[in-house]
């Protein structure tokens, strides 16, 4: 059935097998980050027989659909109310607040576990993590009183909310921070967090100051991207996911719709150019499973818009004839690969 997701398992065991060397030989433990792909089963396996360091989803609604001998991290700061879940079904969460952190003691407390905690850091992208520095000595001091909780370590996030490109500079703050805690609290922290696919660049460059020991990776291993400046990564595949769709109707149409412009389906008053005739194709698919613009055909056709169900084509310029029935083929983006894979009318197949 159509839309379809043609998944390739060995270009992404590939992918994994080469990020997890990069980040080894460069002294940092890898998170596998899998909800791009909202945890799809076949491609979790791939990542526990290639034995990355960590699973790590955002959702511990994926987390909770497998187990595996290797720690799954909750990404987003957990909820309170679905601390009984975390702890439950992920070994270690990214954290910013000490009352969700009580929470989530009292509930491994429940459960007789030690639930790992990462204290996130923000040095300036202003999404999560602890802003002022002596908020995080105390949040630390509280954090310590906590039976049932471990202090795994500290880590940031950039290149999310404000777009902040990591340097060696900004991640020598983190370090600094590793430093301070250690000496003033007497203890070892495991992990030093330094970012998600964004720190790439410092990876294969070696800059990636020394202190810092793990790598959360989610678009680079799918998309063999990285996401500071959006470069290619040598000897990573792009194309693991592509999206098969199937024309519904194809038909020689104006450019501009003929009557008074009210509102479109979603409210919003459309504006045309009038490029004359052109041959439309509908595929079967719309706004519910995937934002048009998002998707990259591999024939010179172009995506126009879209309403709840379906997407309409120009087909123009190609030089291949289609017919309704036949296939449409996309490579994806993170965005596309993100709601493909959450819509439940997209199927998937695995090559
Ligand atoms: C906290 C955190 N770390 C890491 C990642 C992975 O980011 P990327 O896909 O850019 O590697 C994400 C997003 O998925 C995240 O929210």
């Amino acid at each position: 059935m159509y839309p379809k997701l043609i998944i390739d398992k060995e270009k992404f065991r590939h992918n994994v097998k080469e990020l997890l060397n990069k980040c080894h030989e460069n002294g940092q433990s890898m998170m596998a980050v899998t909800k791009v792909f909202c945890a799809d089963h076949e491609l979790v396996d791939i990542l526990i027989e290639e034995n990355v360091d960590y699973i790590a989803d955002s959702r511990i609604q994926n987390l909770m659909t497998f187990t595996s001998l290797i720690p799954r991290v909750l990404l987003r700061l957990p909820m309170m109310s679905e601390a009984e879940l975390i702890v439950k079904h992920s070994e270690i969460s990214l954290n910013s607040e000490i009352e969700t952190i009580k929470e989530l003691n009292r509930e491994s407390g429940k459960i007789n576990k030690k639930h790992g905690v990462i204290l996130m850091i923000d040095l300036g992208d202003l999404r999560e993590g602890i802003f002022i520095e002596e908020n995080i000595y105390s949040t630390i001091e509280k954090i310590l009183k906590l039976e049932h909780i471990q202090l795994k370590g500290i880590g940031t996030n950039l290149t999310c909310y404000g777009g902040v490109i990591p340097s060696a500079e900004i991640l020598n703050q983190l370090v600094n921070y590793k430093n301070r805690i250690e000496k003033e609290f007497e203890i070892k922290l495991d992990i030093i967090s330094g970012g998600n696919s964004s720190n790439i660049e410092l990876l294969y460059e070696g800059l990636i100051p020394e202190g810092i020991n793990n790598i959360r990776l989610g678009e680079s291993i799918v998309l063999g991207r990285e996401t500071a400046y959006g470069n290619d990564i040598e000897n990573i595949y792009n194309d693991v996911f592509t999206l098969e769709t199937e024309i519904i109707e194809i038909k020689e149409k104006p450019s501009i719709p003929i009557g008074e412009i009210g509102m479109n389906a979603f409210g919003k008053t459309p504006i045309f150019k009038d490029t004359g005739n052109m041959l439309r194709a509908i595929i079967g698919i719309g706004k519910q499973d995937v934002d048009y613009l998002e998707l990259i055909p591999y024939d010179t056709i172009s995506a126009i818009g879209s309403s709840s169900d379906h997407i309409i084509l120009d087909m123009s310029e190609t030089d291949n004839i289609y017919n309704v029935g036949d296939l449409v083929l996309f490579k994806l983006t993170y965005a596309s690969i993100l709601s493909l894979t959450t819509s439940k009318y997209v199927t998937r197949t695995y090559v």
